[in-house]
């Protein structure tokens, strides 16, 4: 008793004196695994307001006018600074058993700057792929809308990929499908249309245009009957290797919009990447609800990818620039911080 006594007088103390010291903001009170005070009701881009898909583009840009909080990486703006941290770290947030985690994470940190930094005050938001009418070309949905949405296909003969041998890495390997026809040119409508990033392609650092090359390549994976197929996984394991195998409903997204996002590293130049990634969050969300029980805290797959020690909870993924490390656990149940959301 006494025991106990003194530790949680030293915890009250910690609590009262190191807490504020070392986290001056709000995030002083986001204790991870604590209940939130706050829910994020995570809205499909179609179920936004006009209002709301207006002014979530408008924190978009916002993001990519301020300046990045760590002047000292290639990163030229705070929306960079995310497409950065993803550049870092993919050789080790890919193919590994904390794929959804860290990405997870990565969604609710740049939510939380559009919402904190640049005003949004909408719901974070995602791309529910089942939603675009498969009789239609891809280009229909509201996702590419030129007025409500994030503009559409990249212009050929607009970009010419730099020939850095090195620095290219990363493009996915779809079958058959040459680099120049995905990587058709700049977007030229649309919000974006003047957009200049200065990361990628690959882990180059180029000033270009907003690159996509929209084809209807990978629809069949976005099908109800497929994501159902994904949804029906018995082990998270199994669930993980569905979503992460190539080309599959992770990779589908990436080379459906095309350009940038087909760059395993520097995919993160599209505002597309993080709808896509959080249609995946809510699939893994989805998974989870559909048995709390054993699956809330559910986890396996390499902790590297090349490495045979399986992911724990206690595996501490990092955010460089971006926010305090974290644990897997952190990420698991997302109605605790840091997560505070949930998918309607
Ligand atoms: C190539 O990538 C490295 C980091 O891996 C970076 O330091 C270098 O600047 C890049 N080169 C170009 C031409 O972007
Ligand atoms: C890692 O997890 C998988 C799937 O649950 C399992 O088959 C494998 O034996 C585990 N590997 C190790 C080294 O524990
Ligand atoms: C965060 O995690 C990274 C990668 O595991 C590690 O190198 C770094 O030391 C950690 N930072 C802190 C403050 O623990």
């Amino acid at each position: 008793m006494r025991a106990l006594g003194t530790l949680s007088f030293l915890f009250l103390l910690w609590s009262a004196v190191a807490v504020p010291v070392h986290e001056p903001s709000a995030g002083a009170l986001e204790v991870p695994g604590t209940k939130c005070s706050i829910i994020d009701n995570r809205r499909e881009w179609r179920d936004l307001t006009t209002e709301q898909r207006s002014k979530y583009i408008d924190a978009v840009k916002c993001l990519h006018k301020l300046p990045p909080r760590d002047k000292t990486r290639a990163a030229t703006t705070r929306f960079e600074e995310f497409q950065a941290t993803h550049i870092l770290l993919t050789d080790r947030v890919h193919l590994v058993g904390h794929f959804l985690p860290w990405h997870r994470h990565l969604g609710t940190l740049y939510g939380r700057a559009l919402q904190e930094e640049c005003g949004y005050d909408g719901p974070t938001t995602y791309w529910d792929w089942t939603r675009d009418d498969m009789n239609l070309p891809l280009l229909n949905s509201p996702i590419f809308d030129s007025v409500t949405g994030f503009g559409g296909d990249g212009v050929e003969g607009t970009y010419t990929l730099p020939s850095d041998p090195t620095n290219q890495t990363g493009i996915f390997p779809f079958p058959g499908q040459q680099a120049s026809k995905i990587w058709k040119g700049c977007v030229q409508d649309g919000p974006f249309r003047d957009w200049v990033v200065h990361l990628g392609p690959g882990r180059m650092n180029t000033a270009h245009c907003l690159v996509r090359g929209v084809n209807e390549f990978m629809r069949s994976a976005y099908t109800v009957a497929s994501v159902e197929n994904v949804l029906g996984s018995k082990t998270f394991e199994s669930f993980r290797l569905i979503i992460d195998r190539l080309p599959g409903v992770h990779g589908g997204g990436h080379a459906m919009v095309g350009g940038e996002m087909t760059n395993t590293y520097s995919a993160g130049a599209d505002p597309l990447f993080y709808l896509h990634h959080g249609g995946l969050d809510r699939l893994w969300w989805k998974w989870q609800q559909a048995d709390p029980t054993n699956r809330l805290y559910a986890i396996s797959g390499p902790t590297t990818q090349r490495g045979r020690d399986n992911v724990t909870l206690d595996f501490e993924i990092d955010f460089p620039a971006l926010g305090p490390n974290i644990t897997v656990r952190d990420t698991m149940d997302s109605s605790l911080y840091p997560n505070c959301f949930t998918y309607e």
